[in-house]
């Protein structure tokens, strides 16, 4: 298995609080690894320190072995850090697609562009974007919710939409923060499938998720972290028989 990800030593704190606390954490492509622990934890900081909106303190962080510390969040995207975010963050008065086409990694400034192919060129790139933005829709069942402003679809609809977003980033580390959070039906099954089509297609997937049965279908490895620890890793059927965990996590 080709290693994806690797975090080294990891340090972060905020005053008095310790979010990072000497991590290190390796993910492979085509591995899905969940990351679970308690409200508090440090697993939004750790996808923060990981694409680049924290800086740590302390500690190195890899992609495919080469050091990224000093890349800024734009160029992290770029270089194939794709993830979601835990409060969804879409454009909720903008259609579907619209949201799908903002930011993208492989989006070349319409400037330049325009500068090099004329005006036949960004409507080549644009093309290109929503066809891959259509593709992606079709691949969720939501193609007919495309022109739909995303405030008027239902919630779990509007957690595809968040993950589809991502997934215009074709890069190959993807960092799911809680995507079942609220989730359930038709939305839950398709999010689960399309998580799992996307290792298969070889990506480096991390998922935060207090939906333990969602954990246990879709990883094969998971890591328990609490005040910026990492306090275990391994199977999930490993975590939650430890008796430390089940106490400080799930209230047994
Ligand atoms: N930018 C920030 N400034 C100060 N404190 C923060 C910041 N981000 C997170 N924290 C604090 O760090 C701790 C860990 O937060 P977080 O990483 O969001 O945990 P989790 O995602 O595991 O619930 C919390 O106590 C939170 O209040
Ligand atoms: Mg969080």
């Amino acid at each position: 298995m080709t290693e994806i990800l690797r975090v080294e030593g990891l340090q972060k704190r905020f005053g008095g609080i310790v979010v990072s606390d000497n991590v290190h954490l390796s993910i492979a492509s085509g591995e899905i690894l969940g990351l679970i622990g308690p409200n508090g934890a440090g697993k939004t900081s750790l996808f923060n320190l990981i694409s680049g909106v924290l800086r740590p303190d302390a500690g190195s962080i890899f992609l495919r072995g080469q050091k990224i510390d000093g890349a800024p969040l734009y160029k992290r995207a770029r270089m194939g850090i794709a993830r979601t975010w835990q409060n969804m963050l879409l454009f909720r008065s903008m259609s579907v697609l619209d949201n799908l086409m903002v930011g993208p990694r492989e989006y070349v400034g319409e400037s330049i562009v325009r500068l090099a192919f004329g005006r036949a060129g960004v409507r080549a790139t644009e093309a290109a974007m929503q066809e891959r933005a259509m593709g992606i829709l079709a691949r969720m069942g939501l193609e007919q919710t495309a022109g739909s402003l995303v405030v008027d679809l239902p919630y779990g609809q509007q957690k595809l939409i968040g993950l589809a977003r991502t997934l215009m980033n074709d890069g190959d580390l993807l960092l799911l923060d809680e995507p079942m959070a609220g989730v359930e039906g038709a939305a839950y099954e398709t999010m689960q499938r399309v998580v799992r089509q996307e290792s298969e297609a070889g990506r480096a997937v991390c998922v935060v998720e207090h939906n333990v049965s969602f954990i246990r279908d879709l990883c094969s490895r998971a890591v328990f972290m609490a005040q910026g620890k990492i306090l275990q890793d391994g199977t999930v059927e490993e975590l939650i028989s430890s008796s430390v965990l089940t106490e400080l996590y799930f209230g047994v």
